[in-house]
């Protein structure tokens, strides 16, 4: 595999923001669903990640969302040093304005030298100013692009829709202009863990971002201390899928264990292997548990 063999891969974005800003909203309009009214009491409680298509400059485009209840789960994945988003969207409420988590999730962002797109939205809100969100921002160092700055503003609304088009064109103008985004997909897959729990029914399932490769049905993986033979693969419409190439969220069943988020994720030459090193890892988080204790 050399240079030849790498290929343009989708953007992979974070849309964070402060509590209530309309982060879900705004996926559940650029996806046309609403995953908003399924939510116990308006709040995510676990990360999502949907891929959809625009047309920019007559090019079907990709672009993968990952949408977070907060930061927490960016910091983490952060920490664990897997670099998993390419841009974030950050979301601001023009009603609401610049609030405490804006700044922590813009924090985040810069610290990660991950480049930001600002999404201004409830403009149909009485009380909206997206003026003074822009003000707002450029105290912080983000200034737009029409004051003479390099990031990008959209003034967006979730419930009507307007924006959402130009917004997913600043995403990928953002991406082209400041990112080489490739991977090759004929090498074993490998990604990171943005979400996983135990379901009553089929066990542990992870969904997983495959960053490098192309993960298959019937690859044996290791993910944290898990490890098994991938039985099936989900999309984010619940459709079985054969496989899932660079930047593509998917559902992994098979796994013995249910991994962290931000663990990583790699196909191995079998379940033998597979099964050494996760026995190996788990023996490795059992003796540092040991001498914590003993400390
Ligand atoms: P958390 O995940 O809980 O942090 O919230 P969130 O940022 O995902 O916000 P969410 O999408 O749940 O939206 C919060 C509320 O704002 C919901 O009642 C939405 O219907 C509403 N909302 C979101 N976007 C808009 C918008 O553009 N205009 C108006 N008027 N309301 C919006
Ligand atoms: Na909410
Ligand atoms: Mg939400």
């Amino acid at each position: 595999g050399g240079e030849e063999d790498l290929e343009v891969r989708p953007p992979v974005v974070t849309v964070m923001g402060h509590v209530d800003h309309g982060k879900t909203k705004l996926l559940d309009a650029i996806r046309k669903t609403n995953v908003v009214a399924g939510e116990a009491g308006g709040i995510t409680q676990a990360i999502g990640a949907y891929q959809v298509s625009t047309e920019v400059d007559g090019d079907e485009r990709k672009i993968t969302f990952i949408d977070t209840p907060g930061h927490e789960a960016f910091t983490a994945m952060r920490a664990r040093g897997a670099k998993s988003t390419d841009i974030a969207v950050l979301v601001v409420a023009a009603d609401d304005g610049v609030m405490p988590q804006t700044i922590e999730a813009l924090n985040h962002a810069q610290a990660a030298d991950v480049p930001i797109v600002v999404a201004v939205n409830k403009i149909d809100r009485e009380g909206a100013d997206p003026t003074k969100v822009r003000g707002q921002l450029t105290e912080y160092g983000l200034v737009p692009e029409e004051y003479g700055g390099d990031t990008m503003f959209v003034d967006v609304s979730a419930i009507s829709g307007v924006g959402i088009d130009s917004l997913l064109e600043a995403v990928i103008l953002t991406a082209d202009a400041a990112l080489d985004l490739r991977a090759n997909p004929e090498m074993d897959g490998q990604g990171v863990a943005i979400e996983a729990h135990l379901d009553k029914g089929r066990g542990p399932v992870a969904t997983v971002l495959v960053q490098r490769g192309t993960l298959h049905v019937g690859d044996s993986i290791v993910a944290g201390t898990g490890y098994g033979r991938v039985r099936a693969l989900l999309d984010d419409h619940g459709e079985n899928v054969d496989e899932a190439p660079p930047s593509f969220p998917v559902q992994v069943l098979g796994l013995t264990a249910v991994p962290g988020a931000g663990d990583s994720f790699i196909v191995v030459e079998d379940d033998r292997m597979a099964r050494q090193i996760a026995e190996r890892r788990a023996s490795r988080l059992r003796m540092a548990a040991q001498a914590a204790g003993t400390r």
